[in-house]
This record gives structure tokens, C-alpha cells and sequence, in this order.
């Protein structure tokens, strides 16, 4: 794992939208894992800046969302599916079919996940894979666990999730399962980013990078991965030495 550690938010998005610029200038039809959140807003900000002064186009790229709440409408509004056309995709030239999101609302999440890791397969599996950190370790909704996840999986949101999370939705109570790509997808792509931000991550930092491995804290699997980036702003790494 490589720790890189910032002065602030926007050094990171910066750097952040430049390692996944440089992947898509290198292999035009890049296959992206995304992931939403308030941390990665600002690299697509980035992203968009940089496609708009013509220094990269997704015009071949294809991506593949981490996670999906279950038992939302596709395009309600607080769905990932929203939230990532919001950010990201209506303002570059990404094809709506190449596209991916787990479907929160399929009646057979097992099958479900079969069609998500064949259609990765079938790309040639993941390029570049983005990630936030929840305040429990958690990475897409891999939540503290006894044992490490592999293929997609229907997941229970635990309290800490959810108490994170119901601020987006008001007044409305927030969705209690989602679909995501498990440990095993996530640890599949080629190379992984973690960025992190705000004093609010400092201890799930701090247990990823000294901590060991664990299903605890489901980030500290990164440790394992053979090419993972951890970018950091100084809150989130003041507990580090
Ligand atoms: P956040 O979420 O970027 O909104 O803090 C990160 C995560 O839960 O993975």
C-alpha cells in the first residue's frame, strides 16, 4: 500500500482525477470502478474540468459502481444510479451503456451478482477501482464482518451506515439493504484508490494502515492488494506517526 498524505481536499481530487486521467489516456476504453459519497464529489468535479479542456474523453470508457441501495426506484433521487449522473456522467461523454450499476430492486440478488462479475469478467475486469472509507472501516457497504466477503452480496446496513447515510434522505427513513460488490470484486481490479478526508476518518485510517488485516475493518484487506493507493488529507491521517 502506498500512503500519500495531502494538505487538503482539493490537492487530492486533484491528484486523484490526474492517476485516473492518465489510466484513461493510456487505455481509451478504461474500465472504471466508481464510487459515490461526499469524499470522490470533488474528483469528478476534476474529472469534468479535465474533459471540458479536452485533456480526456469517455467516450470508450466503461464503469462499474460499487454499490446500490435496494428497494429504491432506479432514479430517485437519493440512488447511486442519481447521484453518479449528477456528478459525473451527464456532464462528460460517457456512454449510457457502458454504464454499470448492481440493481438494488432485482428479485434474485444471487443471480444478480453472477450477471455483475460476468459482466466484469467480460471487460477484462477492472482497471482502476475508486473507494471512500466509512468512520467503520467500511468499503462499498462491505461492513465489519467475520469474514471477508468475495462475489456482490445483499447487505444488511449497519447502524453506524445508516446514522452516516439518513441525512441525505431527510425525513424519509433510508433504505436498510443495498447490493455491493464484496472484498473479492473489489480486490480484483488492477489497481485501487482510497481516498479519504476529515478528521472523522482518522481512526479508520489509523486501523487500516497499523492494525493488521482483519474482516473487522473490512479496508485493512488492502494491505493484501499488490497495487493500492491510499490518498489522505492531514485530518484524516493525524493519527498516524
Ligand atoms: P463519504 O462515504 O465519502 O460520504 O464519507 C464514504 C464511504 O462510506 O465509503
Amino acid at each position: 500500500m502506498e500512503v500519500k498524505i495531502y494538505d487538503n481536499a482539493e490537492e487530492i481530487a486533484v491528484a486523484a482525477a490526474k492517476l485516473f486521467v492518465d489510466i484513461i489516456n493510456e487505455k481509451n476504453d478504461a474500465v472504471l470502478g466508481l464510487a459515490t459519497g461526499a469524499t470522490p464529489v470533488p474528483t469528478y468535479g476534476k474529472l469534468i474540468e479535465a474533459y471540458k479542456n479536452g485533456e480526456v474523453s469517455f467516450e470508450k470508457v466503461r464503469t462499474f459502481n460499487l454499490d446500490e441501495y435496494c428497494d429504491l426506484p432506479k432514479d430517485d433521487k437519493n440512488s447511486y444510479y442519481t447521484f453518479m449522473h449528477e456528478q459525473l456522467f451527464n456532464a462528460v461523454d460517457v456512454k449510457e451503456e457502458n454504464v454499470n450499476f448492481l440493481d438494488g430492486n432485482a428479485e434474485d440478488w444471487e443471480a444478480e451478482s453472477k450477471r455483475y462479475a460476468e459482466a466484469m469478467a467480460s471487460v477484462g475486469g477492472i482497471d482502476i477501482q475508486l473507494l471512500g472509507i466509512g468512520t467503520n472501516g467500511h468499503i462499498g457497504f462491505n461492513e465489519p464482518a467475520d469474514a471477508f466477503t468475495d462475489e456482490s452480496f445483499k447487505v444488511t446496513l449497519t447502524q453506524s451506515t445508516i446514522n452516516s447515510n439518513q441525512k441525505y434522505f431527510g425525513d424519509v427513513p433510508m433504505p436498510r439493504y443495498a447490493l455491493t460488490m464484496g472484498i473479492g470484486s473489489i480486490m480484483r481490479a488492477k489497481k485501487i484508490l482510497l481516498i479519504a478526508t476529515g478528521e472523522s476518518k482518522a481512526k479508520a485510517i489509523a486501523g487500516m494502515i497499523k492494525g493488521g488485516v482483519t474482516p473487522q475493518l473490512p479496508a485493512s484487506v488492502l494491505n493484501e492488494h499488490q497495487d493500492a493507493i491510499i490518498m489522505l488529507d492531514k485530518a484524516a491521517a493525524s493519527l498516524l506517526d
